[in-house]
């Protein structure tokens, strides 16, 4: 398998990653997942903007362009011959040596870029059957808005919703929900779609972003507001987005049915305009 080493297409095998590079040390570095559908790729400009944001935010400078990464990253699905799957991107730091945590110069110590694809084919049966989800306190930082790879907080949770028989976990703080712990969480009361802002407590997902503008455009009235797990216990429905899940139901919550226990048909209807979306790009999918 061929993957991106820095600015180039090179087989897995030779690549050399430091054991001082920031990424391993301190989870110095930051990432993006972006999907393609029938080999094509799905909001890139998106995903390639969102990379660029959580690299400015902490300082970090791509060794490339934009239209260079996009040009790069086309290239890897083609020559690994991706149809429906994901690639996955990651910059860091570079190699700190000696292992300090203050940021190097970057004059004298370029960024490490990798860029990885994986063949994921659409879960239409979970799609339509829904997942099952734990609610968990967020315990992460306040600076979820940055896609970085230090993800403890995010696995510790999902970890917790595992052992509780969980899909995903419903972060929450003080009883204000958040996001899942690698998705964004909505839900449908009185046929109003409700999610948390973007901001500093939640990734602004670009499925999200996707989202919001189909259902606009559809009529649908959304609110980006944050509501308490109270709210979420009187929801109609509650789902889940992300790059991989599109919009997911969620039809059981600690145990407990949310509405009658199965997809209801708001999010139904979000994910065939979802659907819909991704099909105005890549072609027929479904
Ligand atoms: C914490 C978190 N929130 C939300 C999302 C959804 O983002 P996107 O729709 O861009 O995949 C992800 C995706 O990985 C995530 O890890």
């Amino acid at each position: 398998m061929k993957v991106i080493w820095n600015n180039e297409i090179v087989e897995r095998s030779e690549v050399k990653i430091d054991m001082e590079d920031r990424g391993y040390q301190f989870a110095d570095g930051i990432y993006d997942v972006v999907r393609a559908y029938n080999g094509k790729f799905f909001t890139l400009d998106e995903h390639v903007d969102r990379l660029f944001s959580s690299a400015e935010k902490i300082e970090l400078i791509l060794p490339f362009t934009k239209e260079e990464l996009k040009q790069l990253l086309s290239k890897l699905i083609q020559v690994n011959e991706i149809d429906t799957g994901n690639v996955y991107m990651q910059l860091t730091r570079g190699i700190g040596i000696p292992r300090n945590h203050s940021y190097p110069d970057p004059e004298l110590v370029p960024p490490v870029f990798t860029a990885t694809t994986t063949l994921v084919p659409r879960d239409q049966i979970k799609m339509d059957q829904g997942m099952s989800a734990i609610i968990v306190p967020d315990l992460r930082w306040l600076r979820c808005d940055i896609k970085s790879t230090s993800l403890l907080g995010n696995i510790m949770a999902k970890h917790e919703a595992h052992k509780k028989g969980g899909d995903e976990a419903i972060l929450h703080r003080d009883g204000v929900v958040t996001e899942c712990s690698s998705s964004n969480v909505w839900m449908i009361k009185n046929d109003v779609i409700y999610t948390h802002p973007d901001g500093n407590l939640v990734l602004p997902g670009i499925t999200k972003l996707m989202l919001l503008k189909v259902a606009r455009k559809a009529g649908i009235p959304v609110k980006e507001e944050a509501f308490t797990l109270e709210n979420l216990k009187e929801a109609d429905e509650v789902f889940a987005s992300s790059t991989t899940m599109e919009a997911m139901p969620i039809t059981f919550i600690d145990g407990n049915p949310v509405g009658q226990g199965k997809r209801g048909s708001g999010v139904e209807r979000l994910q065939q305009l979802y659907v819909d979306a991704v099909e105005e790009v890549c072609g027929k999918i479904r």
